[in-house]
């Protein structure tokens, strides 16, 4: 496997689908192929799994069933369109992979990250991302921005206390492989915070061509 694998992490409402749309306009620019693409979800059979996540159902949710429903939804996106679009060489920008189980799943809802590692290791292999963008801001900007985007689901329903667990343990993760990680303070504007991407780009431009 030969493209860049690049994740953008960070909780709702921190900008992850905007700049993911920046910076697939700014590398095709440069005249990269990128597949965007999404978790839980990217394929069409994950995208069902997401709704049964996301929904606010009837009957409360297992925390073990989500985790394993993620790690579902995962396998099926790993083998259907982000291995294939490795192997071909192209850019995937994924909103959302592996560290949101950690930061949702194990911060959040508590599940041990020894447990979500085993899980890890079975639907990925060794595969891991070539680089994880961590949009970072303070909970309270995130869930304003997110409210104002209308009616919250299952996750966005959750207290103040989850999200400042979710947002603990994604900063615990990327201090703990600062090589894979660029922390990125999405609190300010969103000129500044492309401006930090576009300093970004000349990296990812002379990674992505190997
Ligand atoms: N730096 C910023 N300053 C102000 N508003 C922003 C900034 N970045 C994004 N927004 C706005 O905040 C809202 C949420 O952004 P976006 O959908 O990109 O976040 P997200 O991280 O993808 O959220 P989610 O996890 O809920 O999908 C959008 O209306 C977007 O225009
Ligand atoms: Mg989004």
């Amino acid at each position: 496997m030969n493209g860049l694998f690049i994740t953008l992490e960070g909780p709702e409402g921190a900008g992850k689908t905007t700049n993911r749309e920046y910076l697939a306009a700014r590398l095709r620019e440069a005249g990269l192929a990128v597949v965007l693409t999404r978790e839980p979800g990217g394929t069409a059979l994950a995208e069902r799994i997401r709704e049964l996540l996301l929904a606010t159902a009837s009957e409360p949710m297992s925390i073990d069933t989500e985790l394993l429903l993620m790690f579902a939804a995962r396998a099926q996106h790993l083998q259907q369109v982000i291995r294939p679009a490795l192997s071909r060489g192209d850019v995937v920008l994924c909103d959302r992979f592996t560290d949101a189980t950690y930061a949702y799943q194990g911060g959040g809802r508590g599940i041990a990250p020894a447990r979500i590692a085993t899980l890890e290791q079975f639907v990925q292999g060794e595969l891991r991302p070539d680089l994880t963008l961590l949009f970072d801001l303070p909970v309270e900007t995130g869930l304003a921005r997110a409210a104002a985007r209308g009616q919250l689901d299952r996750f966005e329903r959750e207290g103040r206390a989850f999200f400042e667990a979710v947002r603990q343990a994604y900063l615990d993760r990327a201090a703990a492989s600062p090589v894979r990680y660029r922390i990125i303070d999405a609190g300010r504007p969103l000129p500044q915070v492309q401006a930090d991407l576009d300093k970004l780009m000349p990296g990812l431009l002379e990674r992505a061509r190997g």
